[in-house]
């Protein structure tokens, strides 16, 4: 159940609720941490939440999606995320950052992308990267790694979900290039696999993967292409992650099928989690105990996202504790408030 300890390759996570990546646009043009971010992933992490994944974090400046990103593409970012990463450990939850590179999708540029193609007329249309390219934006990824574990990160989370710079090198529906970063025959992993290879070469903890499984599209990319995918990283020890967080959609501007409703992306997790063995998370409008732990017990993920309820209610997990009577700290500071239950 949801108030269960897992371990993720080193790192034992009290419980199974995390708090998935969310932008806040909050930043500013220097991408460092500021007072609300402290506020805001503190209080989540004082609310019991197990995982903490911060939002996406460019790992260069053109990665950016606004200019009020958070960034990790310079030295002088580290001392904030390390405070910020300080005060979230002082309240028992665990921490992971998630380096980012929005490629076509970023409103910063100039963009760039595996091929010239624009996601829609909002954008401008992205530069090819060279292969020389390739090798500098790859060594950003590591290096933003470098700084990740210069902050006291627990884990790194690589976007390679929602249609940015990965899932644009991994979709045949984007990628049209015919060198060695092309697709072939599916999917074109080169790109993908150099970017966990430098990460791990520059952080020691977990990594994880944030991948769409469904795009959405006849002829993109759907859960069974990511189970080719994962056995092709999990086949050499320099790609191997430790663990998948499995989101959807934001590859092309088509939508999921209307109207969403709870559990939606969890048949794509559950396919996944069946051919694989790492731990699988994933979530998408969960906002009960019941539908939470109904993951867990029917094995469909290991860990649970809440993402919007948590927006809304910072102190999901300690209530959903008290409501099902398990024996959780409350914060000593607010002992006085503590739920009764009979
Ligand atoms: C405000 C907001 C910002 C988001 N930013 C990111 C992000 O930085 N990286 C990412 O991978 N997903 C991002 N997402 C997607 C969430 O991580 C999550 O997958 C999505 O909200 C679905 O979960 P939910 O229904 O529990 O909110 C964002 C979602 C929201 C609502």
């Amino acid at each position: 159940m949801i108030f269960t300890e897992l371990t993720v390759g080193d790192l034992t996570l009290k419980n199974r609720v995390v708090m998935p990546p969310m932008c806040m646009y909050t930043a500013n043009n220097d991408g460092k941490v500021l007072p609300f971010h402290l506020v805001h992933y503190g209080t989540r992490a004082q609310g019991g939440v197990g995982l903490i994944i911060v939002e996406a974090t460019a790992v260069e400046p053109r990665g950016r999606i606004t200019d009020h990103d958070l960034g990790i593409w310079d030295d002088e970012q580290i001392e904030g995320l390390r405070n910020l990463v300080d005060i979230i450990h002082s309240f028992g939850a665990k921490m992971a950052l998630q380096i980012a590179h929005a490629g076509r999708k970023s409103e910063v540029g100039p963009t760039v992308s595996s091929s010239p193609l624009v996601f829609n007329s909002q954008y401008t249309e992205p530069i090819s990267l060279s292969l020389e390219k390739i090798d500098q934006v790859t060594k950003a990824f590591g290096e933003g790694a470098r700084r990740a574990h210069l902050a006291g990160f627990d884990m790194v989370e690589i976007h390679g979900a929602h249609g940015y710079l990965i899932n644009q090198f991994l979709s045949p529906m984007i990628n049209k290039r015919d060198d060695e970063y092309g697709f072939k025959p599916r999917f074109g992993i080169k790109f993908l696999q150099g970017v966990i290879t430098a990460v791990k070469q520059n952080f020691p903890g977990p990594v994880a993967l944030r991948v769409s499984a469904e795009s959405y599209e006849p002829d993109g990319l759907h859960p069974e292409d990511y189970i080719k995918i994962l056995q092709i990283l999990q086949s050499n020890p320099e790609t191997q992650i430790d663990l998948l967080d499995v989101s959807s959609g934001g590859v092309t501007p088509s939508m999921p099928p209307r109207p969403l409703k709870a559990m939606y992306q969890m048949p794509f997790a559950e396919t996944i989690k069946k051919n694989s063995s790492i731990p699988i998370l994933s979530g998408g409008l969960i906002t009960t105990f019941q539908q939470s732990n109904e993951i867990l017990l029917s094995n469909k993920a290991d860990l649970v996202w809440l993402g919007r309820e948590l927006l809304r209610n910072p102190y999901w997990v300690l209530k959903a504790a008290n409501e099902w009577h398990v024996k959780m700290d409350f914060p000593i500071q607010y002992k006085r408030a503590e739920p009764y239950s009979p």
